[in-house]
């Protein structure tokens, strides 16, 4: 059986990626999130629609480094983690997190320092293990600043240099460690934005090219792969045209 732990379980990303690896094999599931009710509903969704999967559910504060420590220590006590998946997040609106710099700590707090913190623990593990497979939701956010949403992006993009330099960790390992990178996908957080629609991609689809990515081992993955031209070309676009753009 195996054992995988989620961070931000309840998102709607994490849900479908736990879906499709319950689906696969009965397996042991260390679901974190914030919130007791949603988790809850989460949990008993996943373990009524796969029969011998077992959920444990985890309400933490996900900033709060001691519980963080005691949370991973305890899931390693019974046994190796072979999967875990970061997919905690807040999409600020940068107006907001210019009005007020609680907004913008926060989300930075959100978005980079909490999954830095719980990737840090299970690095650990899996160093020790010699195995595993870890994953961090980024975002196609983080390949270019925009004015409309640049804390985010950069909390994001913070998460990719970690994400290179800590997989160095795991040379000489069966273990690794992969940025999802999604562009606009249609869950909870892209409800109040304006995204252009026929570029939005389901969370189960997102989910599906994220995992596959993980069982290669791979650094890093635009989900879906279209998303690598977007920014490609975005890149090419020179500053005085890009800065008026309302993007
Ligand atoms: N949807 C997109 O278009 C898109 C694009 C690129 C990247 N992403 C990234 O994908 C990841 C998953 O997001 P999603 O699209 O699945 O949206 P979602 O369903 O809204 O999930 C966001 C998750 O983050 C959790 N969260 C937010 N603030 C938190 C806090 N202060 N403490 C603990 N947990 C907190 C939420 O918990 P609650 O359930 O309790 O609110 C929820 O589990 C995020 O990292 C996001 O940045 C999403």
């Amino acid at each position: 059986m195996k054992r995988i732990v989620i961070t931000a379980a309840t998102s709607a990303i994490a849900e479908a990626a736990a879906q499709i690896w319950a689906a696969r094999e009965a397996s042991e599931f260390y679901l974190i999130a914030r919130d007791k009710k949603k988790l809850a509903r989460m949990a008993e969704n996943l373990s009524l629609r796969n029969p011998g999967t077992v959920a444990h559910q985890i309400v933490i504060d996900f900033l709060d480094q001691r519980k963080i420590v005691k949370t991973i220590d305890s899931i390693v006590k019974d046994g190796p983690i072979d999967l875990a998946l970061i997919a905690q997040g807040v999409l600020t609106v940068q107006s907001d997190a210019s009005s007020s710099l609680e907004v913008l700590a926060d989300s930075i707090a959100i978005n980079a320092t909490s999954p830095a913190m719980f990737a840090e623990r299970i690095l650990g593990v899996f160093e020790k293990q010699k195995f595993g497979r870890l994953a961090i939701i980024g975002s196609v956010a983080a390949d270019r600043g925009r004015r409309e949403l640049y804390t985010y992006g950069a909390s994001k993009s913070f998460l990719e240099t970690f994400v290179e330099g800590a997989a160095g960790r795991l040379t000489g390992t069966k273990a690794s460690l992969t940025i999802w990178k999604p562009g606009p996908t249609d869950t909870p957080m892209m409800t109040s934005s304006q995204g252009p629609k026929p570029l939005i991609a389901s969370p189960e689809r997102v989910a599906a090219i994220g995992i596959k990515a993980m069982e290669r081992g791979k650094r890093k993955v635009y989900l879906p792969g279209r998303w690598r031209v977007v920014m490609f070309i975005a890149g090419l676009i020179p500053n005085r045209i890009y800065d008026r753009l309302s993007i």
